[in-house]
This record gives structure tokens, C-alpha cells and sequence, in this order.
């Protein structure tokens, strides 16, 4: 994402609207470029950035818009495209949880200027260790990322940027090429898990993802929210199971963001879903039995 930035020119007085209610990855790379992560609040059922309050946040200094497709369902690519156009600021996609994710039948990471993904181990399509890609559709963007990649190189010995290595290890790509041709089975499994997590917590007090319907979701997390969580992680974890919170503070609570004078920035819907998420076991391999296990155990606490 550092290289996707650095390649859309994206640099020092610069400000790139994005959502602190994600991995501070995000917006390290922002921060890294010399320019300014602006945080927008998200949208309350699919926890992704709200498009309505994009446009508020313009200003003649914004270059670009970077969505993430938060726990595996893509963005509101459509209207966030269109406002890219408009004010003709790049459109950056964090795809790294949305590998296989559609949004109106297109992929995600070929709707947006330039699109990350991460392979590291705990992704969907994950490696043995770090890695990652850059898509896109604009090939100049791309190229520059590919040069900047490995050392700014023209040639052997030439190089006309100053770059980076930061090239894909050959051990990592092999990983990922032999567990490519399995992703399509392994993300049909984890919507068939999804789905049976949204009928066995129907009828409960939780609230089960939203799954808007002009995407396709790949659950790289299955995240509740429930008004219970301390009792519910508490309970969840004396059962063996293990549930995370992803994320417990959000980027502008973060002290390394405070420390950047973001103190003054408030973000309701965010806070508000960031005190309330639990995100419950989601793999592949989960069997019939695990996830029923999982969601009675939810159930004894939400009732
Ligand atoms: C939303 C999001 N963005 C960016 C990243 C960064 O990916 P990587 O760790 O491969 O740099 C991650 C995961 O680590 C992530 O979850």
C-alpha cells in the first residue's frame, strides 16, 4: 500500500480519506507517504466507510480515497467511485481481507485505481509468511509500482526512482500458487459457515453481519456485536473457544494517532461498533458441530 501510494504521487501536505474503524495498517502507509489519513465514520450495518460522509470531507488537498473492504465485504465501490471521478482523486482499495469479494459481480481489487492485497498467514489466501500484491486497472500506476518494488530498477544496474525491496519472496509465491487453485472452495466454505452462524443466532440478542446485496462477502471474519461483550468473551473463552475483537480502538483513539493531533476527531458510529464487536471462529475446516457448539455457547450469554 506504501508503493500503491507513493506511485499515485501521493506525498507530504496530502490527505487520503479513509476509515479508522480497521488494521492501523491502513493508515501507516499514509502516514509513511508524508500525508495525512482524514477518518470518516462508517456506515452502522456493513462497518465499511460511509459514502455520505465522504464528500463532506473533501478538500483541495485530498488525493485519494482508500476504502477497506472491512472483514471481507467490499465497500460501496459504486458511489465511491463516482465521487473519485468527480473530484478526480484516486480511488485506493484495502483489499487485503477481501481476496474472492465482489462487489456487483466484479472483484474487488479491479473496480478501484490501484487495489492491496496481503498473503499474510491469517488471510484467506495466505502464505507462510509475509507477503502481498498491488492490482489495478491504470498501467502507468502499475508499472511505477512494479519499479518501485524492486529497487526503482530500468535495467540490471538502472534505476530511475529511488526504490524499494520489496519484491515477493520466491518461497512465499510458491505457497500461494500451490493454495490459489483451492481459494473458490475455501471461500464457498466460509459463506456456508456464515450462513449457518446467521440461522442458529436468528432469534437471539446479537446482531449477525449484514451482507449487502450487491456483494459477495468472504468472511475473512464473522463479527457480532453484542452489548454483552465482556460476559461474552468471558463465556466464549471458559467453553475453549477463541473469539477476538478486530478492532478494539479505532485508529483516531490510537496513542500514535493522538500523538499526531487527532484528538479532536469524533467518529459515533465507529466508537460506538468498536465497543460492541466479537469476532467468532471462521476457517475453512470449521465443521457443522464446531459452529453449532459456538453459536449455543453465544447464545447462553445473549439469550
Ligand atoms: C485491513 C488491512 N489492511 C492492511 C493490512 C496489512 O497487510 P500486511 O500485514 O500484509 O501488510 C491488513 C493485515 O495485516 C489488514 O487487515
Amino acid at each position: 500500500m506504501h508503493l500503491a501510494l507513493l506511485a499515485a504521487g501521493i506525498g507530504p501536505g496530502d490527505q487520503v480519506i479513509t476509515t479508522a474503524h480497521t488494521f492501523i495498517a491502513t493508515a501507516e502507509p499514509i502516514s509513511h507517504a508524508g500525508a495525512m489519513p482524514v477518518f470518516v465514520d462508517i456506515d452502522p450495518q456493513t462497518y465499511n466507510i460511509d459514502p455520505n460522509r465522504v464528500e463532506d470531507a473533501i478538500t483541495p488537498r485530498t488525493k485519494a480515497i482508500l476504502p477497506v473492504h472491512l472483514y471481507g465485504q467490499p465497500a460501496l465501490l459504486g458511489p465511491l467511485r463516482e465521487i473519485a471521478s468527480r473530484y478526480k482523486v484516486w480511488l485506493i482499495e484495502d483489499a487485503a481481507q477481501a481476496v474472492g469479494a465482489e462487489y456487483q459481480g466484479r472483484r474487488c481489487g479491479a473496480i478501484g485505481d490501484l487495489a492491496c492485497f496481503s498473503f499474510y498467514p491469517g488471510k484467506n489466501l495466505g502464505a507462510y509468511g509475509d507477503a502481498g500484491a498491488v492490482t489495478g486497472n491504470d498501467e502507468s500506476l502499475l508499472a511505477k509500482v512494479a519499479k518501485l518494488r524492486d529497487h526503482g530498477r530500468t535495467t540490471k544496474y538502472e534505476h530511475d526512482e529511488i526504490g524499494f525491496g520489496e519484491r515477493m519472496d520466491a518461497l512465499q509465491a510458491a505457497i500461494l500458487r500451490a493454495k490459489l487453485p483451492h481459494l473458490e472452495d475455501w471461500t464457498k466454505a466460509r459463506r456456508a459457515h456464515a450462513r449457518l452462524y446467521n440461522e442458529l443466532l436468528a432469534d437471539c440478542d446479537v446482531v449477525t453481519p449484514f451482507e449487502s446485496p450487491d456483494v459477495r462477502h468472504v468472511y475473512h471474519l464473522y463479527v457480532i456485536r453484542t452489548s454483552r461483550r465482556v460476559a461474552m468473551l468471558e463465556h466464549l473463552q471458559s467453553k475453549g473457544i477463541g473469539a477476538g475483537i478486530h478492532y478494539p480502538i479505532p485508529l483516531h483513539r490510537q496513542p500514535a494517532y493522538l500523538k499526531q493531533g487527532y484528538g479532536d476527531v469524533s467518529l459515533p458510529v465507529t466508537e460506538r461498533v468498536a465497543g460492541e464487536i466479537v469476532s467468532l471462529p471462521m476457517y475453512p475446516e470449521l465443521t457443522r458441530e464446531q459452529i453449532e457448539y459456538v453459536a449455543s455457547a453465544v447464545r447462553e450469554v445473549a439469550g
